[in-house]
């Protein structure tokens, strides 16, 4: 028995897809999605229902505010029936703090799983394997309650869509680093997975893909000089064989994979460091030879590549050595989220199988 409604129409929606050859990111919508509501100081009861649009009142301060938090994370089911998740539990805990920093209701633990467990169970046979191909989870929560005064809805709606995706980036990121917008500054709600972040980060996308790169640099909002993160991932530089990060400044969002490969990196014998990175020392590291690698890593993009960092200037900056630690690194994650090797960090949990009882 499960807490949440279960529309007559899923099993039909369910019946009537197909995972189609070509996945890309964010391109195949799982044909089910929950969803859960909030009003009068309380949460109502959940349901799993077919995907489809969804009523908002055009007032919503989700649309006019920015009253809008979110995570991503993934379920795996490589070689096995039933799909496993990786640091769910961290991804509740970060909503919750999203939310605090907006001023919102955190989504209860039980609610939280209860849709990520619908969801993921109910995609238990269509989720994709081999080459970091997983089913992406999209949890949200947003403020409903129309209106212009400055303070936070009363009503709120919590959702889990889904996507079954391959890795978000093929191939190695030119990386175009961001000299003039500034996507979080300290204090600010960098450290919350919110969608302000990612808005501001739109304008600098937009001309890093006009320019042939793939992906912006982001500097820290005070000085412009030190490295904070890419557009929906965070960096790592391998310098003298150790492997450098940007310390998280009030301003980073803290990943859930920048902290899985700390941890992982740390136990295969690594030292890691975690500091304040100004850019052009990176630079001259790189130029000289010191620091011969860069890489990305987020849920979307487990770990990227980096072939190229290109500069205002119009100078390409090229590491000497790509995809060496970080297909090491990737790899070894890889095998512990898709549960092809031990996880001696207790990471990957089961879907609940609650949603098939
Ligand atoms: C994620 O990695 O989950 C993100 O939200 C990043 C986004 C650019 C897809």
């Amino acid at each position: 028995m499960t807490n949440y409604t279960i529309s007559p129409d899923v099993a039909s929606a369910l019946k009537s897809f197909s995972l189609p050859e070509k996945l890309g990111f964010g391109l195949v919508l799982a044909p089910v999605m929950y969803s859960v509501e909030y009003a009068d100081g309380q949460w109502g009861k959940g349901a799993l229902t077919p995907y489809g649009p969804i009523e908002i009142a055009p007032g919503a301060r989700a649309l006019h505010y920015g009253e809008f938090v979110f995570e991503g994370m993934k379920a795996y089911r490589a070689g096995v029936a039933w799909p496993n998740l990786f640091r769910a539990q961290d991804n509740f805990e970060r909503l919750a703090r999203s939310a605090e920093r907006l001023a919102m209701p955190p989504v209860p633990e039980n609610l939280f799983f209860e849709g990520i467990d619908a969801v993921a169970g109910a995609m238990a046979d269509f989720i994709p394997t081999g080459d970091g191909k997983s089913l992406y989870l999209r949890p949200f929560l947003y403020g409903s309650e129309p209106g212009y005064l400055l303070r936070n809805s009363n009503t709120f709606r919590f959702m889990v869509i889904a996507n079954p995706v391959e890795a978000y980036a093929s191939g190695p990121l030119k990386v175009a680093i961001e000299r003039k917008d500034v996507r979080a500054a300290v204090g600010g709600v960098g450290v919350a997975k919110a969608s302000a972040n990612y808005a501001a980060s739109l304008r600098a996308s937009n001309s890093t893909l006009a320019r042939g790169y793939t992906i912006a640099l982001w500097l820290d909002g005070a000085e412009h000089r030190y490295i904070q993160e890419l557009s929906g991932m965070n960096v790592f530089a391998v310098i003298n064989g150790e492997l450098h990060t940007p310390q998280l400044d009030g301003a980073i969002l803290p990943g859930i994979t920048r902290d899985s490969l700390v941890t992982l990196a740390r136990h295969r014998g690594y030292t890691v460091v975690e500091r304040p990175m100004l850019i052009d020392e990176l630079l001259q590291q790189i130029q000289s030879g010191t620091c011969t690698e860069v890489f990305a890593c987020g849920t979307a993009a487990i770990v990227a590549p980096i072939g190229v960092l290109g500069d205002a200037d119009g100078r390409d900056h090229i590491p000497a050595a790509v995809d060496v630690v970080a297909q090491e690194l990737r790899q070894a994650l890889l095998a512990i989220q898709e549960r092809r090797a031990p996880d001696p960090f207790n990471w990957t949990r089961d879907v609940s199988r609650s949603s098939r009882d």
